[in-house]
């Protein structure tokens, strides 16, 4: 479902993502992880054709990104790290753009739409998007983004802002199309979110991929620790001792 071959980003002299090759599968959950400038939201925008690749290749649901973008996109959902709306809209009339432009079959988005709606408690359809707080219009972004139930989903840290009961809802709902043959690739910092969630985990450090796999598989690949707390620690090179020992200089 989404393929890339040694994929490379540059802005100026930086290399944000060096020679990556990923592979996710049908139905697959992958969690892409990294410090903070490691190259994720990069890459996201890369796979989702929002930034052209420096070089290197990608293909979604089997097709080359650079040839049938629009066909692409069509199928394909993005839930950015921050949900971007024309705030002079008021929700509803946002749904209604949406439903518009995807060419959508009105009466089956419609009805998940308000189940999405039920689920996440959005009772603030004719209110102005200018007016929501963050947690709110990133709701209203994933369920636009849901209802169309598309076959590929990328989602940039999708958790960030939401209320517990919220994101507990979310992690349900990804799980749920993903077992429906939906494909996910989500960021997240929660690692949380990627132990309970992920089906495969990436770990990506200064644009470079350092480490693949299960969680099991992680564990035994030179990651050391139980959690994956320590295990990304351990491969991202920070060190419990120097850090403690940071702190306690300050
Ligand atoms: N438009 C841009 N112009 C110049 N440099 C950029 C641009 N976008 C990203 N970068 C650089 O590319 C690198 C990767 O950034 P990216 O946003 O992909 O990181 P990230 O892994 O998503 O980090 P975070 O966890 O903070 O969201 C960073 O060094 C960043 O400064
Ligand atoms: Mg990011």
């Amino acid at each position: 479902m989404i393929r890339t071959k040694a994929l490379v980003k540059c802005f100026g002299e930086k290399i944000a993502v060096n020679n990556l090759n990923l592979q996710v599968n049908k139905g697959e959950i992958y969690g892409f992880l990294g410090p903070n400038g490691a190259g994720k939201t990069t890459t996201i925008k890369m796979l989702t054709g929002i930034l052209y690749p420096t070089s290197g290749e990608i293909w979604i649901l089997g097709k080359d990104l650079r040839r049938h973008e629009l066909e692409i996109k069509r199928e394909i959902g993005v839930v950015p790290d921050e949900p971007r709306m024309y705030k002079n809209l008021k929700g509803m009339e946002f749904v209604s753009f949406i439903m518009d432009i995807y060419d959508v079959n009105e009466e089956e988005t419609r009805r998940r739409f308000e189940e999405i709606c039920d689920v996440f408690n959005i009772d603030y359809l004719d209110e102005f998007i200018g007016e929501y707080s963050h947690g709110m219009a990133q709701k209203l972004m994933v369920a636009t983004v849901m209802m169309r139930k598309p076959k590929v989903l990328f989602l940039d840290e999708p958790t960030v802002g939401l209320d517990v009961k919220s994101a507990r809802m979310l992690k349900m709902l990804l799980k749920k199309y993903a077992d429906e043959g939906s494909t996910i690739f989500m960021t997240t910092h929660i690692l949380e979110v990627a132990e309970k969630m992920c089906d495969r985990i990436g770990i990506i450090n200064e644009g470079e991929l350092i480490a693949e796999g299960s969680l099991d598989e992680l564990r035994t690949s030179g990651g050391k620790g139980e959690h994956l707390e320590d295990i990304f620690l351990s491969l991202t090179g920070a060190n419990d001792e120097e850090m403690r020992e940071l702190v306690e200089n300050l």
